[in-house]
């Protein structure tokens, strides 16, 4: 039997069809990979409810498919319920922030939101990871660029048991 507690991670973004779909595949690959997956749960949100239900936009599935990533997550809402199910809440920018700050008056609720960006070691200058949606294709893989940097910057702290 498995009685081994999962960590959980949550990747949130605006609409949960670009950025975080993307960064739950990528980081469920990058685990997979290093053989850690049996030890984490993953999975992405939205603040929005404009595309419950529905798959990856199609230029990030695309762009993700030429890296290696299946990208078929189903698009959900974040529910406040996600403060508790999860260990880590991953943002994508100051908005998204503050709008999960919005949500909760529990500070350690707002304690396990982080900024995602800030794991991606080969990227020390960005701040955010940028919303690819109204973009065109280079947008869409700087995004995925960030991504792939900040899920390998957080499995190595991960596998490191360092601070997250
Ligand atoms: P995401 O991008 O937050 O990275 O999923 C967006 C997708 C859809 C919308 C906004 C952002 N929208 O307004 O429908």
């Amino acid at each position: 039997m498995e009685d081994k507690i999962k960590t959980r991670l949550l990747f949130v973004c605006l609409g949960n069809i670009c950025r975080s779909p993307a960064a739950e595949g990528v980081m469920k690959k990058v685990l997979a990979d290093r053989g850690m997956d049996a030890h984490f749960e993953v999975d992405s949100a939205g603040i929005g409810n404009w595309h419950e239900g529905e798959l990856p936009d199609s230029r990030m599935r695309k762009c993700g498919a030429h890296r290696g990533y299946s990208l078929n997550s189903r698009a959900r809402q974040f529910a406040t319920a996600d403060f508790k199910d999860f260990d880590y809440i991953f943002v994508m920018d100051n908005d998204n922030w503050k709008m999960l700050s919005q949500k909760t008056n529990n500070r350690n609720d707002m304690a396990k939101v982080k900024m995602l960006v800030d794991y991606a070691d080969n990227h020390p200058q960005a701040k955010l990871i940028p919303d690819p949606y109204y973009g065109g294709e280079k947008d869409f893989e700087y995004a995925l660029d960030l991504i792939e940097d900040a899920a390998s910057g957080l499995a190595n702290r991960l596998m490191e048991g360092r601070d997250i």
